[in-house]
């Protein structure tokens, strides 16, 4: 009985020593031989817009892996796509007194009062994928070059499509078009890079849009959302599309594909009629689509990529250092130019996934099976 009494005292003695050494000052677990010093009491909120989108989830297991091997402690959120669970999450952030918010985005005109109170309590924000607009609450932005995005896209259907040969003989091919979010920002600029390289051929006839849907304000889908995209694609199948095959679907991402792709296998498009589809994020759907060759091509993201350098961001913030960044001028988000970090794409299609995905080690040869 003594003997369990004096473990208990040393039980509770150990806790109060553990308890007064807590607090807000770096708490420095000794290092092992191999180990780097383990920083405790530095908190970082990861913010992700859904969990409906397979990438986010992917997203935010990166950052959080690369996070917690520097030795920080986090708090990851999916606001499934909602603005005011997003700024209700952020609140929570502040609550749980976050050293740092990376903020992967859903609406930014929701959530302007609590960034404004971020900043006011000096937390630093680092604005993951999607640029944070009308704001100065933002430190730094970590993403892909989404203009260049959408310059592969249309690349890719040049190409694929012999534009420039269609041109000489007069011939055309019909094309829809089903662009991203209007609330997001990404969205514009990869409307932009596709436009900058199909202008001309839309403008000359050799694309033909029967719809008449090109403009960005016509073509976008609220959330990226792949009913959205089915119904739009539905309802113009059967009011343009009845005497003249569709060539070309040019989708802005995998998930805007998936409901096109749903809307064309019941519509009785052959396989010989099949048109080309383009997509983004080389999600494992997505791939096994491109396999299948239902899905023409997708634009990779290297997402393990963003979130280290979204990782090294938060780290500078926090040591008071600047991160590396590769585009000086920055993003202007309206209110001032966003330091910035821009990581590549890759086109992968039937070609060269296994090149990229499978020998990258993005994906094993089983995921896509
Ligand atoms: C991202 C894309 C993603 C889309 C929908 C965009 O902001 O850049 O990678 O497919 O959101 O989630």
């Amino acid at each position: 009985m003594k003997k369990h009494i004096a473990v208990l005292l040393c039980i509770v003695l150990v806790s109060i020593v553990c308890i007064s050494c807590g607090g807000h000052e770096v708490t420095e677990i000794p290092a092992t031989a191999e180990e780097e010093p383990v920083l405790l009491d530095k908190k970082v909120g990861v913010l992700m817009p859904t969990k409906t989108d397979e990438r986010w989830e992917q997203d935010a297991k990166n950052i959080q892996k690369a996070l917690e091997q520097a030795g920080y402690q986090v708090e990851v959120r999916f606001a499934e796509n909602n603005p005011y669970v997003q700024a209700e999450q952020i609140e929570e952030m502040l609550r749980l007194e976050v050293d740092c918010l990376v903020i992967g985005l859903v609406d930014t005109e929701k959530i302007q009062e609590v960034l404004l109170k971020a900043k006011e309590q000096q937390i630093a924000v680092i604005s993951y994928d999607r640029l944070l607009m009308d704001t100065e609450a933002v430190s730094y932005y970590a993403t892909f070059d989404n203009k260049n995005i959408g310059v592969s896209m249309g690349t890719y259907i040049k190409e694929k499509e012999n534009l420039e040969e269609l041109r000489k003989t007069g011939e055309h091919r019909t094309i829809e078009f089903f662009m991203g979010s209007p609330d997001d920002n990404n969205a514009k600029l990869v409307y932009e890079g596709i436009m900058e390289i199909l202008g001309e051929y839309l403008e000359d006839g050799t694309l033909v849009c029967n719809s008449g849907k090109i403009e960005f304000a016509d073509t976008n889908i609220l959330r990226w959302s792949r009913t959205l995209a089915e119904k739009n694609m539905d309802q113009i199948l059967n009011q343009n599309y009845k005497k003249e095959k569709l060539d070309i679907a040019c989708c802005a991402n995998d998930t805007i594909a998936a409901g096109v792709l749903y809307s064309l296998e019941r519509s009785g498009y052959s396989e010989e009629e099949w048109p080309l589809v383009t997509g983004q994020d080389a999600g494992i759907e997505a791939v096994k689509n491109i396999i299948s060759g239902k899905q023409s091509m997708s634009v990779y993201k290297d997402t393990r990529v963003l979130a280290d350098k979204c990782a090294m961001m938060v780290k500078a913030v926090l040591e008071g250092t600047m991160p590396e960044i590769n585009y000086e001028e920055g993003y202007d988000n309206g209110s001032i130019n966003v330091p910035t970090y821009l990581c590549t794409t890759v086109v992968v299609d039937k070609e060269n996934y296994k090149e990229i995905l499978i020998d990258g080690g993005y994906y094993t040869e089983s995921q896509l099976e």
